[in-house]
């Protein structure tokens, strides 16, 4: 095989240093002395071998449709989550990267889902959780007549036992941690990264439309003991809005979630609690689900998108995401049950900031707007139109006569499509991540154990090497600042298209997630950048406009306001 070695690996695909250095470290693999035994192209074989023979419990072409998934990874235009890259067709088995556990009120529930948890981040999912259902801090143990810790406290068992975990995991396990506004220990859940510890979670207060009206009218919001359904004080809401927004400002957490809007617009029966670690996907309890992302940057033809393209690709990601569900091996039988009463799929993009270069549209701009409403609402309802498709074929979920689906004849996923962060699945696309801007024209990445990734925008290189103006001391003011808006010598349509994350502003921010939300069935992942001079009432702001705009979550992050994974220009 003509293939070019990097880093050790065979590159049967023309990767980029940075992707083969991801795959090596994480994602090939490996024999029983850890050596890599695969290639990048091997890799997406084996996982498209992996999923397409699930078809044949359909009498489906197997063969087909193994082809067809092979050829939609091999050329980047659609990539599935990580743990199916790292998983699929190896003994483990365990394909999602989303699960919310429930947290009961008691000693052996809240340890049987800690037990969980450890089984899951082993699988290289991560775990979102809702400890609402704990009896605050101070409250009665009636059994032993003794005095209840609170949520916060358990809480630090949790993170605790993922740093012990993650020593084994191909992946740092990740967490979710959220609790309701009304919450009697609210506050010290607010401030509980003040003390340390907790690194291996994010949190994120559930607000309530309740919250959201007393703030308007400047009211209290009531706290409830969740154990008695008694009222055990109350505080102002608008008090409790600055108190988030202040520790957002000063270090990207809480986030926010609408609980309520969420449940509000949930299409089956349940209550739903908790998201995923990153917020994307909302699940009910035990409730897993996999994601896979299509890359935009892949969909352009000639300076305009190719809807052609992107309908083949949706509709064999739909497909592909559909097998994911019957190859998956899950691990807890409980999670097995849920996922398949729904089997939710999250089919998203990432690239889209590099696709609106190649169309030559501002990020920061009117028409950024219009063109991510018109694709998501073109993405979900040609995954929906499938999905129905595949319903008619293989069977509608077993909830969907109960669900709010049922005016489509056939369903066989009761959500369609979710906005993952795309984290390291981007890198290994070598596109920009999400629906995210680009983070910096060139940039440093720190990444696992410390190593540093030089990145620079093969758009930038190409352009300023057309208008003749790429000289290497160009080169090396980009990657010194970053941004290229300060620069002289750019021309201005140039320095339009290549906004960065912090040249964009926070209403904009806020406006391309609330576009892209509208037509998603799960929700948006997406992190609004604040410059470093914010306030906190420019964070107060945000979450406004953010429920004002229908947005299901915000999460705000100031620039440099606590120790980052992307750094601006680079490193001392
Ligand atoms: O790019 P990749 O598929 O690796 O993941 P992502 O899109 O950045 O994140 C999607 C989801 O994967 C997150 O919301 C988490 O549920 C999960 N995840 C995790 O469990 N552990 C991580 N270290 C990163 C992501």
């Amino acid at each position: 095989r003509e293939a070019k070695h990097y880093l050790g690996v065979a590159d049967d695909l023309k990767l980029s240093v940075n992707a083969i250095e991801v795959l090596k470290k994480r994602y090939l693999k490996r024999d029983e002395f850890g050596n890599v035994v695969e290639t990048p192209g091997e890799m997406f074989e084996r996982v498209a071998s992996a999923v397409s023979a699930v078809e044949r419990r359909y009498e489906g072409d197997a063969d087909d449709a193994r082809k067809k998934f092979l050829s939609m990874m091999r050329s980047l235009s659609f990539l599935p989550n990580s743990p199916t890259l790292m998983n699929a067709g190896l003994p483990l088995g365990q394909l999602s990267a989303c699960f919310v556990v429930p947290v009961e009120d008691s000693i052996a529930g809240i340890f049987d889902a800690l037990k969980y948890m450890a089984l899951i981040h082993q699988s290289g999912g991560g775990t979102g959780f809702s400890f609402s259902r704990l009896r605050p801090k101070g409250d009665v143990v009636r059994s032993t007549g003794g005095i209840a810790s609170g949520p916060v406290s358990f809480m630090r068992i949790f993170d605790a036992a993922t740093d012990v975990i993650k020593q084994g995991g191909r992946r740092r396990g990740a967490n979710m941690g959220i609790l309701r506004v009304d919450h009697p220990d609210i506050t010290e859940f607010i401030a509980c990264k003040d003390r340390g510890g907790m690194d291996n979670f994010n949190i994120s207060v559930a607000i309530t439309e309740e919250f959201m009206r007393q703030c308007e009218r400047d009211g209290s919001v009531e706290l409830i003991n969740p154990r008695t359904g008694e009222a055990t004080g109350e505080m102002s809401a608008r008090d409790l809005m600055v108190m988030m927004a202040t520790y957002a400002w000063r270090r990207g957490d809480p986030g926010v979630v609408f609980i309520d809007r969420i449940n509000a617009l949930h299409p089956v029966p349940g209550i739903i609690e908790a998201t995923n670690p990153c917020g994307e996907q909302p699940l009910l309890p035990f409730e897993s689900c996999n994601l896979g992302s299509v890359n935009l940057s892949r969909m352009v033809e000639r300076g305009e998108i190719s809807w052609d393209r992107l309908e083949e690709t949706v509709r064999l990601a739909v497909r592909f995401l559909d097998d994911v569900i019957d190859a998956n091996r899950f691990p807890l039988k409980q999670i097995e049950d849920a996922t398949l009463r729904t089997r939710k799929i999250g089919l998203g993009v990432m690239g889209f900031a590099e696709m609106l270069i190649q169309l030559g549209v501002s990020y920061a701009s009117q028409d950024a707007l219009r063109i991510a409403e018109e694709l998501m609402a073109f993405i979900t309802k040609t995954a929906r139109e499938e999905s129905c498709a595949l319903g008619r074929e293989r069977g509608s979920f077993p909830l969907f006569e109960e669900s709010s689906l049922k005016k489509w004849d056939a369903m066989r996923n009761a959500t369609v499509t979710t906005i993952a962060p795309t984290g390291t699945i981007s890198i290994i696309a070598g596109t920009s991540s999400g629906i995210e801007p680009l983070f910096a024209v060139s940039f440093v990445r720190h990444v696992l154990e410390g190593a540093r990734l030089i990145e620079s925008s093969p758009l930038f290189e190409r352009m300023a090497s057309e208008r003749g103006i790429m000289t290497p001391a160009l080169r090396a003011e980009v990657a010194r600042r970053g941004s290229i808006q300060e620069i002289p010598g750019i021309p201005d349509d140039i320095k339009e298209l290549f906004l960065t994350a912090l040249d964009i502003s926070p209403e904009q921010h806020v406006r391309i997630q609330a576009a892209f939300q509208k037509h998603t069935d799960n929700a948006v992942s997406k992190t609004v950048n604040l410059p470093e001079k914010a306030s906190v009432s420019d964070v107060i702001k945000v979450y406004r406009l953010a429920y004002e705009l229908g947005c299901k979550g915000i999460t705000v992050y100031r620039y440099g306001s606590r120790e980052q994974v992307l750094y601006l220009g680079e490193p001392d």
